[in-house]
C-alpha cells in the first residue's frame, strides 16, 4: 500500500477500520491456482472473511458456508447457488428443508452424521429435489463421521435416486506445515476412496479436502518459500491416484494477505517503566493465529513513518481487560498520539472471529480497495451504536 493510499484512507475514514485489497486478493487466488495442479478446484471457506467472497467469484469454483448467516450473506452477494457447499456441524431442519425447497437449492450439502444425513435424505425425498451430498469424514473430533458410518450410508443409499452421493469431504485443521502430515492424510484418503469402491461397489466422484495451508503473521517467522511448499504439496497430491475431482477448501491462505487493520494511538503513558499506547481498536478486531500473550510482533507499518531511535511500546486496545494487549514491546521510533499502526495479513478471521461486541464498541468500518484505486465502504462504524451528541 503506498503512502498516498494510506494518507487518503486516513483522511476519509475514522479508525479503526479494515481494508481488503481486491488486487491482492485476486493475485493471491491466481498464485494458488498457478502453483496447484490445473485439475484442482478451489473452494473458499467464507468463514475466513465474508466480505470478500464476491470479488473472486470468477476465480473460485465453490464456496463453503457453515451457518444460516453465511448462507444469507452469500445469497445477498449473489454467489451462484450451484457453487455453494452447505456445510457445518449442525444444519437445522429449518435450514435444510427451507434451502432445499428454495430455488437456490443447487450446490452441495455435507452430511456430518447419520442423523444429519437422515435430515438431508428426508428433505430430498419430500421436496423431490435431487440434491448433491458429500459425506464428511472425521479427522478424530466432533466433525464428520467414522469410516464405518460412511460405508454404511453408501451401502444402504448408493442406489437411492432421490439424491446424489458425490463423495467425501475432509478437513483436518489449519496452519499445517508438515509434509509428512499431508502425505499421511492423502494416503489415508486415497486408501479410503478405494475401500469404498471395493467394499461398497461405489465410485466417489469427488473429494473435497480442507488442507489448512499455512500463513505466516509474525516478523520473526522463518522465510517461507510458498512456491516450494506448494510444489511439494502438489507432488504429494499427485500420489492420490483415485480418479475423482479434487476440490481444496481454503480460508486463510486465500484471505489473509489482502487485509490490513488500521488503528490509531489515542493515549500514551509510562507506568512502572513500561510505555503504553492506548489504541482506538483492540483484540476484539484483530487476532492472529499463533499470537501468544501479545509476545509476537505481527507484520505492521507505522504511519506516518518516523526516523530515529526506537523505544519499546506496549500497544493496548480500548477494552476493559488487561488482556487487550495487541503487541508487547514493539520498537517504534518517535511514536506519537495520532500515529496509526497498520497491521498486515489481517484478511482472514479477524473480521469474523473477533469478539467485536465486547464493551459495545463500534464495529470497525470495512473498506474495499478496488482494482481501479477507488474505495468502497462495505460497512460503516456509524451503523452500530451511536450517541447522539
Ligand atoms: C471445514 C473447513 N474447511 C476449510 C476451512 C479453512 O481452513 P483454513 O482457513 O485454515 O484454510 C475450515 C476452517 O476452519 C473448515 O472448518
Amino acid at each position: 500500500m503506498t503512502q498516498n493510499t494510506i494518507q487518503s484512507l486516513l483522511s476519509q475514514y475514522p479508525t479503526p477500520f479494515y481494508t481488503f485489497d481486491v488486487t491482492e486478493l485476486r493475485r493471491r487466488v491466481a498464485f494458488l491456482k498457478d502453483h496447484l495442479p490445473s485439475s484442482v478446484h478451489l473452494c473458499y471457506a467464507v468463514k475466513a472473511n465474508t466480505f470478500i467472497s464476491p470479488y473472486v467469484a470468477d476465480l473460485i469454483e465453490r464456496y463453503e458456508v457453515c451457518s444460516p448467516g453465511e448462507l444469507a450473506i452469500c445469497t445477498e452477494q449473489k454467489i451462484a447457488p450451484e457453487k455453494l457447499v452447505i456445510s457445518g456441524v449442525y444444519k437445522t431442519p429449518e435450514l435444510i428443508e427451507g434451502h432445499i425447497l428454495s430455488d437456490n437449492c443447487a450446490g452441495h450439502y455435507t452430511a456430518e452424521s447419520l442423523e444429519q444425513f437422515a435430515l438431508l435424505k428426508h428433505a430430498a425425498q419430500t421436496s423431490g429435489k435431487k440434491i448433491n451430498i458429500l459425506l464428511r469424514l472425521t479427522s478424530g473430533n466432533q466433525f464428520g463421521m467414522n469410516e464405518e458410518d460412511i460405508k454404511q450410508i453408501i451401502t444402504a443409499e448408493k442406489d437411492n435416486a432421490d439424491f446424489n452421493i458425490c463423495g467425501i469431504q475432509f478437513f483436518s485443521g489449519t496452519q499445517k506445515t508438515s509434509m509428512k502430515k499431508y502425505k499421511r492424510e492423502i494416503d489415508h484418503l486415497n486408501e479410503f476412496l478405494r475401500e469404498i469402491e471395493t467394499e461398497c461397489s461405489f465410485h466417489c466422484d469427488e473429494l473435497e479436502y480442507g488442507t489448512g495451508f499455512p500463513v505466516y503473521y509474525f516478523e520473526d517467522s522463518k522465510a517461507f518459500d510458498e512456491a516450494a511448499f506448494l510444489a511439494e504439496f502438489t507432488d504429494i497430491l499427485n500420489t492420490l491416484d483415485f480418479d475423482c475431482l479434487i476440490t481444496l477448501e481454503l480460508g486463510r491462505s486465500i484471505a489473509a494477505s489482502c487485509g490490513s487493520y488500521f488503528t490509531k494511538a489515542v493515549d500514551m503513558k509510562t507506568n512502572h517503566a513500561q510505555n503504553y499506547a492506548i489504541m482506538d481498536g483492540g483484540i476484539h478486531h484483530i487476532s492472529y493465529f499463533g499470537q501468544f500473550m501479545a509476545m509476537k510482533h505481527p507484520y505492521h507499518e507505522v504511519y506516518p513513518p518516523r526516523q530515529g531511535d526506537t523505544q519499546e511500546w506496549n500497544l493496548c486496545g480500548s477494552l476493559c481487560t488487561v488482556n487487550d494487549l495487541l503487541v508487547k514491546g514493539l520498537p517504534i521510533a518517535d511514536f506519537k498520539i495520532g500515529d496509526t499502526i497498520i497491521f498486515k495479513n489481517a484478511g482472514a478471521y479477524c473480521v469474523t472471529e473477533g469478539i467485536s461486541l465486547f464493551l459495545s464498541r463500534a464495529l470497525p468500518s470495512v473498506i474495499m480497495l478496488e482494482e481501479n484505486g477507488d474505495t468502497t465502504r462495505l460497512r460503516g462504524a456509524a451503523e452500530t451504536y451511536k450517541l447522539n451528541y
